[in-house]
């Protein structure tokens, strides 16, 4: 019998995906004392896989260090923490979770924005802090006459839409280009749309081109009633310029599951009243997490089957193997 291919598992992923993983593949870890570069001096030669998570990086350096390496499987539907770059040039295919959270990703959103214009949390901070007694929670702001902008029109934002277009308010979009099939209004522009709206919804893809684009300028378009809310990636944001609006009043509120160094999360935005903040938790279900487990064991085992990736991303090479 051939010796079982060596995988590399970075981070915590969930228990159904190493039984799966180990069933057949000798995977292996990091262990506790943080020791990667023991396991890859002992084995980096023989790892042919990498699976992963976004809160890892899988860098230029890494794939450089894994001279049989044929295939990155990430556990999430956003990449940008891994160098996808240098895994086409190596002929290393990446693939991701798509589709299988947009539902779930949809029904988050709605959430967040309503718990972020309706101030949930702190509303329930008053009633759990006893102050019910003392007097009733203030009158706060409403969706109600809001225009609604989506910066990022890909599977997620479409869905997000979707669910939105029950509010019967108003929806435009920016993304790098209009998308065909849908009649939301289009602003080739992040400036031009955050002018255009009162709610700006992120959900751009992470990485370089993408960093900071919600910058001062597109906060102060967005306007003294704007509302943000960032369920993409943190880096997005310029959460310096972001944590100033709020507190100056240049916007009006803010939610968001996701920050520039996660787990880190600014003193500022955690008790600042007008933000609504949670520990990336957009995806985080039983239901969700289990399909996007299924995908992630089924791209592993597709591609050791030799038929292929299942959902290979768009830049790095779609091959077969063997
Ligand atoms: C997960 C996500 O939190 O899919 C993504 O891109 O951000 C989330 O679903 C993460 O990827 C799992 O680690």
């Amino acid at each position: 019998m051939n010796p079982r291919a060596k995988l590399l598992s970075l981070g915590t992923l969930m228990p159904v995906i190493d039984q799966a993983l180990e069933a057949r593949f000798e995977v292996l870890r990091e262990g506790p004392a943080g020791d990667l570069d023991a396991v890859i001096a002992a084995h980096g030669g023989e790892i042919r896989a990498i699976v992963t998570r976004g809160q890892w990086r899988t860098d230029a350096a890494l794939i450089g260090r894994l001279p049989k390496l044929e295939l990155i499987a990430n556990f999430g539907v956003g990449y940008d923490t891994v160098e996808v770059e240098a895994a086409a040039a190596r002929g290393v295919v990446v693939t991701n979770t798509p589709d299988v959270l947009n539902d779930e990703m949809g029904d988050f959103t709605v959430g967040l924005l309503l718990a972020t214009v309706r101030q949930l949390p702190l509303a329930e901070r008053h009633l759990r802090g006893g102050h019910w007694q003392k007097g009733a929670f203030p009158l706060g702001p409403s969706l109600r006459g809001r225009r609604i902008g989506i910066a990022g029109m890909g599977r997620i934002g479409r869905v997000i839409a979707h669910r939105l277009s029950g509010f019967d308010l108003p929806i435009s979009y920016h993304a790098r280009n209009r998308v065909p099939d849908i009649d939301f209004a289009y602003h080739p522009d992040l400036v031009g749309l955050a002018r255009a709206v009162d709610v700006l919804i992120v959900v751009l893809p992470g990485g370089e081109t993408t960093r900071h684009a919600v910058n001062a300028e597109v906060l102060a378009a967005l306007g003294a009633d704007g509302v943000l809310i960032n369920v993409a990636r943190g880096s997005v944001v310029d959460e310096e310029a972001l944590i100033a609006a709020l507190r100056d009043g240049t916007i009006l509120a803010a939610g968001l599951d996701v920050f520039a160094a996660e787990p880190h999360v600014p003193d500022e935005l955690r008790v600042m009243d007008n933000v609504v903040v949670v520990p990336h938790i957009g995806t985080a279900t039983h239901h969700t997490r289990g399909l996007m487990a299924d995908l992630l064991i089924r791209n592993v085992m597709s591609w050791f089957d030799g038929a292929g990736p299942v959902t290979p991303v768009a830049e790095t090479p779609v091959v077969r193997r063997g």
